[in-house]
Protein backbone atom coordinates (compact mmCIF):
# COMPACT_ATOMS: atom_id res chain seq x y z
CA UNK A 1 0.00 0.00 0.00
CA UNK A 2 0.96 3.07 -0.60
CA UNK A 3 1.67 6.15 1.61
CA UNK A 4 -0.47 8.75 -0.10
CA UNK A 5 -3.94 9.21 1.42
CA UNK A 6 -6.38 11.75 -0.22
CA UNK A 7 -7.27 13.90 1.73
CA UNK A 8 -10.88 13.35 1.40
CA UNK A 9 -10.07 8.88 2.57
CA UNK A 10 -8.67 10.48 5.18
CA UNK A 11 -10.33 9.45 8.66
CA UNK A 12 -7.77 10.05 11.38
CA UNK A 13 -4.14 11.40 11.12
CA UNK A 14 -2.28 11.28 14.14
CA UNK A 15 0.76 14.15 14.38
CA UNK A 16 4.03 13.41 17.07
CA UNK A 17 2.01 12.20 19.62
CA UNK A 18 3.60 11.96 22.74
CA UNK A 19 2.58 10.51 26.22
CA UNK A 20 4.43 10.55 29.19
CA UNK A 21 2.86 9.33 32.81
CA UNK A 22 3.46 11.37 35.81
CA UNK A 23 3.90 8.74 39.13
CA UNK A 24 5.29 10.35 41.71
CA UNK A 25 8.22 12.76 40.90
CA UNK A 26 9.34 10.63 37.84
CA UNK A 27 8.02 10.73 34.46
CA UNK A 28 7.93 7.94 32.27
CA UNK A 29 7.69 8.68 29.01
CA UNK A 30 5.52 5.80 27.12
CA UNK A 31 5.36 7.56 23.81
CA UNK A 32 7.68 9.36 21.69
CA UNK A 33 6.34 11.03 18.91
CA UNK A 34 4.05 8.61 16.75
CA UNK A 35 2.65 10.39 13.30
CA UNK A 36 0.13 8.43 11.33
CA UNK A 37 -2.28 8.27 8.78
CA UNK A 38 -5.31 5.84 8.98
CA UNK A 39 -7.74 6.16 5.72
CA UNK A 40 -11.33 5.32 5.94
CA UNK A 41 -12.13 1.59 5.77
CA UNK A 42 -8.35 0.46 6.56
CA UNK A 43 -7.94 -2.31 8.94
CA UNK A 44 -4.84 -1.34 11.14
CA UNK A 45 -2.83 -3.80 13.57
CA UNK A 46 -0.59 -2.30 16.32
CA UNK A 47 2.04 -5.14 17.55
CA UNK A 48 4.74 -4.47 20.33
CA UNK A 49 6.16 -6.31 23.43
CA UNK A 50 4.11 -6.14 26.91
CA UNK A 51 4.84 -2.52 28.02
CA UNK A 52 5.28 -1.43 24.68
CA UNK A 53 2.34 1.38 24.59
CA UNK A 54 -0.19 0.00 22.58
CA UNK A 55 -3.21 -0.01 25.27
CA UNK A 56 -1.93 3.55 25.43
CA UNK A 57 -2.19 4.37 21.99
CA UNK A 58 -5.13 2.92 21.43
CA UNK A 59 -7.06 5.28 24.59
CA UNK A 60 -5.56 8.23 22.68
CA UNK A 61 -6.94 7.73 18.97
CA UNK A 62 -9.79 6.19 20.50
CA UNK A 63 -10.08 9.36 22.98
CA UNK A 64 -10.17 7.29 26.06
CA UNK A 65 -7.36 9.10 26.93
CA UNK A 66 -5.18 12.90 25.81
CA UNK A 67 -1.85 12.72 25.00
CA UNK A 68 0.53 14.76 26.84
CA UNK A 69 1.64 16.44 23.19
CA UNK A 70 0.92 16.52 19.51
CA UNK A 71 -2.60 16.43 17.30
CA UNK A 72 -5.18 14.02 16.48
CA UNK A 73 -7.69 14.74 13.69
CA UNK A 74 -10.46 12.63 12.72
CA UNK A 75 -11.97 13.72 9.39
CA UNK A 76 -10.24 17.01 9.71
CA UNK A 77 -11.61 17.96 12.81
CA UNK A 78 -9.34 18.67 15.87
CA UNK A 79 -9.98 16.21 18.80
CA UNK A 80 -7.86 17.87 21.26
CA UNK A 81 -9.57 20.55 21.05
CA UNK A 82 -13.62 19.22 22.05
CA UNK A 83 -13.95 19.35 25.47
CA UNK A 84 -14.44 16.31 27.49
CA UNK A 85 -18.44 16.45 27.28
CA UNK A 86 -18.17 17.14 23.57
CA UNK A 87 -15.36 14.77 23.26
CA UNK A 88 -17.51 12.24 25.15
CA UNK A 89 -20.48 12.20 22.46
CA UNK A 90 -18.43 12.40 19.21
CA UNK A 91 -16.52 8.86 20.81
CA UNK A 92 -19.76 8.18 21.59
CA UNK A 93 -21.44 8.30 17.67
CA UNK A 94 -18.20 7.54 15.86
CA UNK A 95 -16.50 4.98 18.09
CA UNK A 96 -16.47 1.48 19.05
CA UNK A 97 -14.80 -0.45 22.10
CA UNK A 98 -14.17 -3.76 22.47
CA UNK A 99 -10.99 -5.36 24.89
CA UNK A 100 -9.83 -8.10 26.18
CA UNK A 101 -12.24 -8.40 28.99
CA UNK A 102 -15.76 -8.06 28.08
CA UNK A 103 -16.50 -5.72 30.87
CA UNK A 104 -20.50 -6.90 30.71
CA UNK A 105 -22.45 -6.19 33.55
CA UNK A 106 -23.18 -9.05 35.27
CA UNK A 107 -26.62 -8.07 36.45
CA UNK A 108 -28.18 -7.20 33.15
CA UNK A 109 -28.71 -9.66 30.64
CA UNK A 110 -27.32 -9.62 27.08
CA UNK A 111 -29.70 -7.52 25.16
CA UNK A 112 -29.69 -5.28 28.34
CA UNK A 113 -25.77 -4.90 27.56
CA UNK A 114 -26.16 -4.64 23.89
CA UNK A 115 -28.55 -1.78 24.55
CA UNK A 116 -26.77 0.42 26.97
CA UNK A 117 -24.75 2.87 25.26
CA UNK A 118 -27.73 3.62 22.48
CA UNK A 119 -29.94 4.40 26.19
CA UNK A 120 -27.24 6.40 27.18
CA UNK A 121 -27.61 8.39 24.01
CA UNK A 122 -31.25 9.11 24.40
CA UNK A 123 -32.39 6.64 22.29
CA UNK A 124 -35.81 5.26 22.25
CA UNK A 125 -35.66 2.21 23.92
CA UNK A 126 -38.25 0.19 22.42
CA UNK A 127 -35.64 1.48 19.41
CA UNK A 128 -32.50 0.31 21.20
CA UNK A 129 -34.14 -3.06 22.29
CA UNK A 130 -34.33 -4.04 18.92
CA UNK A 131 -31.47 -2.93 17.35
CA UNK A 132 -29.87 -4.73 20.41
CA UNK A 133 -31.55 -7.72 19.23
CA UNK A 134 -30.68 -7.47 15.33
CA UNK A 135 -27.14 -7.36 16.13
CA UNK A 136 -27.39 -9.82 18.45
CA UNK A 137 -29.10 -12.30 15.70
CA UNK A 138 -26.61 -10.85 12.92
CA UNK A 139 -23.61 -11.96 15.58
CA UNK A 140 -25.53 -15.77 16.22
CA UNK A 141 -26.46 -14.85 19.74
CA UNK A 142 -30.55 -14.98 19.05
CA UNK A 143 -31.29 -17.79 20.81
CA UNK A 144 -28.83 -15.86 23.91
CA UNK A 145 -30.80 -12.29 24.19
CA UNK A 146 -31.95 -13.21 27.57
CA UNK A 147 -28.85 -14.73 29.29
CA UNK A 148 -26.91 -12.86 31.89
CA UNK A 149 -23.23 -13.00 31.32
CA UNK A 150 -22.67 -15.55 34.08
CA UNK A 151 -24.45 -17.83 31.66
CA UNK A 152 -22.83 -17.33 28.21
CA UNK A 153 -19.82 -18.73 26.93
CA UNK A 154 -16.80 -17.31 26.47
CA UNK A 155 -16.62 -16.87 22.85
CA UNK A 156 -20.61 -15.97 23.47
CA UNK A 157 -19.35 -13.08 25.72
CA UNK A 158 -16.80 -11.41 23.36
CA UNK A 159 -19.57 -10.93 20.74
CA UNK A 160 -22.25 -9.20 23.14
CA UNK A 161 -19.40 -7.31 23.96
CA UNK A 162 -18.95 -6.71 20.13
CA UNK A 163 -22.61 -6.12 19.80
CA UNK A 164 -22.56 -3.24 22.53
CA UNK A 165 -19.57 -1.88 20.56
CA UNK A 166 -21.69 -1.68 17.48
CA UNK A 167 -24.88 -0.67 18.44
CA UNK A 168 -24.28 3.06 17.73
CA UNK A 169 -22.94 2.30 14.15
CA UNK A 170 -19.60 3.80 14.64
CA UNK A 171 -16.80 4.83 12.01
CA UNK A 172 -14.23 3.02 13.77
CA UNK A 173 -13.60 -0.15 15.89
CA UNK A 174 -11.15 -0.26 18.37
CA UNK A 175 -10.28 -3.54 19.82
CA UNK A 176 -7.29 -4.39 22.65
CA UNK A 177 -6.54 -7.78 22.64
CA UNK A 178 -10.23 -8.64 21.66
CA UNK A 179 -9.14 -12.29 21.51
CA UNK A 180 -6.60 -12.38 24.21
CA UNK A 181 -9.21 -14.51 26.89
CA UNK A 182 -10.36 -16.83 24.10
CA UNK A 183 -9.31 -20.26 22.97
CA UNK A 184 -8.15 -20.88 19.75
CA UNK A 185 -11.56 -21.59 18.17
CA UNK A 186 -13.30 -18.89 19.05
CA UNK A 187 -10.28 -16.61 18.94
CA UNK A 188 -10.18 -17.55 15.09
CA UNK A 189 -14.16 -17.10 14.94
CA UNK A 190 -13.99 -13.52 16.44
CA UNK A 191 -10.80 -12.99 14.07
CA UNK A 192 -13.03 -14.13 11.24
CA UNK A 193 -16.11 -11.79 12.50
CA UNK A 194 -13.95 -8.56 13.02
CA UNK A 195 -13.04 -8.47 8.85
CA UNK A 196 -16.67 -9.69 8.20
CA UNK A 197 -17.96 -6.48 9.93
CA UNK A 198 -15.19 -4.85 7.59
CA UNK A 199 -16.55 -5.94 4.82
CA UNK A 200 -20.20 -5.53 5.13
CA UNK A 201 -20.25 -2.40 7.19
CA UNK A 202 -17.37 -0.57 5.85
CA UNK A 203 -15.68 -0.46 9.29
CA UNK A 204 -12.36 1.25 10.14
CA UNK A 205 -10.51 -1.29 12.13
CA UNK A 206 -7.90 -0.70 14.93
CA UNK A 207 -6.57 -3.69 16.80
CA UNK A 208 -4.10 -4.05 19.36
CA UNK A 209 -2.93 -8.21 19.60
CA UNK A 210 -0.27 -10.42 20.35
CA UNK A 211 -1.69 -12.88 18.25
CA UNK A 212 0.73 -13.31 14.79
CA UNK A 213 -1.96 -15.26 12.99
CA UNK A 214 -4.31 -12.54 13.78
CA UNK A 215 -1.76 -9.10 12.93
CA UNK A 216 -0.76 -11.77 9.80
CA UNK A 217 -4.47 -11.00 8.21
CA UNK A 218 -3.83 -6.99 8.45
CA UNK A 219 -2.84 -5.36 5.21
CA UNK A 220 -0.72 -2.86 7.88
CA UNK A 221 0.79 -3.55 11.18
CA UNK A 222 2.94 -1.41 13.00
CA UNK A 223 4.98 -2.59 15.89
CA UNK A 224 4.99 -0.12 18.61
CA UNK A 225 8.70 0.05 20.41
CA UNK A 226 10.22 2.23 22.94
CA UNK A 227 7.62 4.71 22.14
CA UNK A 228 7.91 4.43 18.55
CA UNK A 229 6.53 2.86 15.25
CA UNK A 230 9.67 0.69 14.44
N1 LIG B 1 -1.96 5.26 34.08
C1 LIG B 1 -0.66 4.95 34.05
N2 LIG B 1 0.21 5.56 34.89
C2 LIG B 1 1.52 5.27 34.87
N3 LIG B 1 2.08 4.41 34.01
C3 LIG B 1 1.28 3.78 33.14
C4 LIG B 1 -0.13 4.01 33.12
N4 LIG B 1 -0.67 3.24 32.14
C5 LIG B 1 0.36 2.56 31.59
N5 LIG B 1 1.53 2.88 32.18
C6 LIG B 1 2.86 2.35 31.81
O1 LIG B 1 3.07 2.67 30.45
C7 LIG B 1 3.70 1.60 29.76
C8 LIG B 1 2.87 1.23 28.55
O2 LIG B 1 1.65 0.68 28.99
P1 LIG B 1 0.58 0.07 27.98
O3 LIG B 1 -0.55 -0.41 28.80
O4 LIG B 1 0.30 1.06 26.92
O5 LIG B 1 1.40 -1.15 27.36
P2 LIG B 1 0.96 -2.29 26.33
O6 LIG B 1 1.86 -2.20 25.16
O7 LIG B 1 -0.49 -2.19 26.08
O8 LIG B 1 1.30 -3.62 27.15
P3 LIG B 1 0.52 -5.04 27.24
O9 LIG B 1 0.86 -5.79 25.98
O10 LIG B 1 1.11 -5.69 28.43
O11 LIG B 1 -0.94 -4.75 27.37
C9 LIG B 1 3.86 0.48 30.76
O12 LIG B 1 5.20 0.46 31.18
C10 LIG B 1 2.94 0.84 31.90
O13 LIG B 1 3.45 0.45 33.12
MG1 LIG C 1 -2.13 -3.38 26.61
Amino acid sequence: MGNEINASDLLIEVRDVHKTYQTGASGLEVLKGITFQIKKGEAVCLLGSSGAGKSTLLQILGTLDRPTSGQIFYQGQNLLEFNDESLAQFRNQKMGFVFQFHHLIQEMSAVENVMLPALIANENRQEARDKAMNWLQFLGLGERTEHYPSQLSGGELQRVAIARALIRNPEVLFADEPTGNLDSANSLKIQELFFELRSKLGLTLIVVTHDLNFSALFPRVFKVKDGRFA
